[in-house]
């Protein structure tokens, strides 16, 4: 009889999580406006906001933390988190950061000007926040499979060639100081990017003379499907995939929360030592100095482990295949996902589970408070409100896909705790025929809303 599958760590240290009623969660959203962001964190009992910074981190990242040089410059922690990203991914230049926005705000306050085009993969909202904040604009170059939740496409993520060239031929070169590509795409579903895509990306940037810079929030997950689904990689070790993705990069961001499985930090990444330079004065200005930038000697020594630990495959297979059997769960039970399943979390469809609610009332925000008030379980909308609005008109981007994501943690939850997530909401399911009104806006931030929207019942 072949082995089941199980996890590739033991646990060492627990931490206590609490049931709540229904009554009790019924108050508690009420109070937070019907934002999860809002709900403290001891009135959730499966908490799936994020996968970011949430991570369980290991014994060996532990003891790293111990042996932290906490000197303000030249660290050898500095230097250690230093190779380990020359070893790993190959640049030569690196810059800390406190996460992987605070990487976005210094790489684009040094590369990014008013009315330029950035060309992307589905950018992630920090990242289109940074890049409308400088008044530039963001333009979508992803394959149209990714906005089908159901073609079974192996690399969703990947950038359409030619919508890529037809951007800088309409804008020109001269508009485009780089082009983003997010590895996985977070936004549309956590798909991955293929190594030919990327060739390609390449050969079209090169052709421009544009440099190409990496969202690499979760360049491991990307690794693991190259190896499951590209042929000609499944027998190369994901440290090796690693290294050819960022052959093809000119420089890289990262926030080191996701797949570097630290609870805070990120980085900059970089070939060229000009930009490397520009882009050192805005991280003293906003990080600090170079061999810190924001993060703490522990904190690198830690991150630098965590990069080890997050590239090795038994790590990224126990990970994905958790996230898999959520997903098949859910479809079991009837419930449409996005296929295939994402690399950090599964992407429930709101619109085919709620047909009755209003794309007025968003829709994936309200599958979200219906999941919360079911079981506790806190998921988090990718939808209308994450969209924000035009800057322009004002009036609010309704994205094709209204997704509800359940993001999973890095060895926190097991599969008992998946399956909790599963029923719950096969029940909400079940009544879903009831539920058709979401809500209205109370108040809102002109950007990047969704953290600190308040809600009212429609
Ligand atoms: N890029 C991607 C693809 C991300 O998913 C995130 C964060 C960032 C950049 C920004 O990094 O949070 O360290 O500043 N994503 C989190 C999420 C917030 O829940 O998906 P950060």
């Amino acid at each position: 009889m072949e082995l089941p599958f199980a996890e590739s760590y033991k646990i060492k240290m627990v931490e206590t999580i609490k049931k709540s009623t229904r009554e009790e969660r019924e108050k508690w959203i009420k109070e937070a406006n019907y934002n999860l962001f809002s709900l403290k964190s001891n009135q959730v009992f499966i908490d799936l906001l994020t996968d970011s910074g949430t991570g369980a981190m290991s014994d060996k990242q532990w003891s790293a933390m111990m042996l932290g040089d906490e000197s303000y410059a030249g660290a050898s922690s500095y230097y250690n988190l230093k190779s380990t990203i020359k070893d790993l991914l190959g640049f030569d230049y690196f810059l800390p950061t406190h996460q992987g926005r605070a990487a976005e705000n210094v790489l684009f306050s040094a590369t990014i000007k008013e009315g330029d085009i950035i060309p992307g993969n589905s950018h992630f909202d920090t990242t289109k926040g940074h890049i409308e904040f400088r008044k530039a604009k963001a333009v979508d170059c992803t394959i149209d499979e990714a906005f089908d939740t159901e073609i079974d496409h192996p690399f969703k993520g990947n950038i359409d060639p030619v919508k890529l060239e037809n951007t800088i031929k309409e804008y020109t070169p001269e508009k485009i100081p780089f082009i983003v590509l997010t590895v996985t795409c977070n936004t549309s579903g956590g798909q991955p990017v293929s190594i030919e895509n990327m060739r390609d990306i390449r050969n079209i940037a090169d052709k421009y003379n544009i440099p190409v810079y990496y969202d690499s929030a979760r360049f491991a997950e990307n690794a693991y499907f190259i190896k499951l689904r590209e042929k000609g990689y499944e027998n190369k070790t994901i440290k090796e995939i690693v290294k050819e993705m960022y052959s093809y990069a000119d420089g890289m961001t990262m926030s080191s929360k996701k797949d570097a499985i630290v609870n805070m930090g990120g980085f900059i990444a970089l070939k060229s030592e000009e930009t490397f330079k520009k882009a050192t004065v805005f991280n003293i200005v906003f990080e600090g100095f170079i061999t810190y930038g924001g993060m703490s000697g522990r904190d690198m020594n830690a991150l630098a482990q965590g990069l080890d630990e997050g590239t090795e495959f038994d790590y990224l297979d126990t990970r994905i295949k958790q996230v898999a059997y959520l997903g098949q769960r859910l479809t079991d039970f009837g419930i449409s996902v996005q296929k295939p399943f994402g690399g950090h979390a599964i992407f429930v469809e709101a619109k085919k589970f709620l047909p009755h609610v209003p794309k007025e009332q968003y829709i994936a925000q309200t599958l979200a408070v219906e999941l919360y008030l079911e079981a506790g379980i806190r998921g988090v909308e990718i939808g209308t409100l994450l969209a924000d609005r035009d800057p322009e008109t004002r009036e609010n981007r309704y994205p094709a896909l209204e997704l509800l994501r359940l993001a999973i943690p890095r060895r926190v939850y097991t599969n008992n705790h998946m399956d909790v997530i599963a029923v719950a909401l096969k029940n909400v399911f079940d009544r879903r025929d009831g539920i058709r009104t979401g809500f209205n806006i109370l108040e809102e931030a002109p950007i990047m809303r969704h953290f600190t929207v308040k809600l009212e019942k429609a």
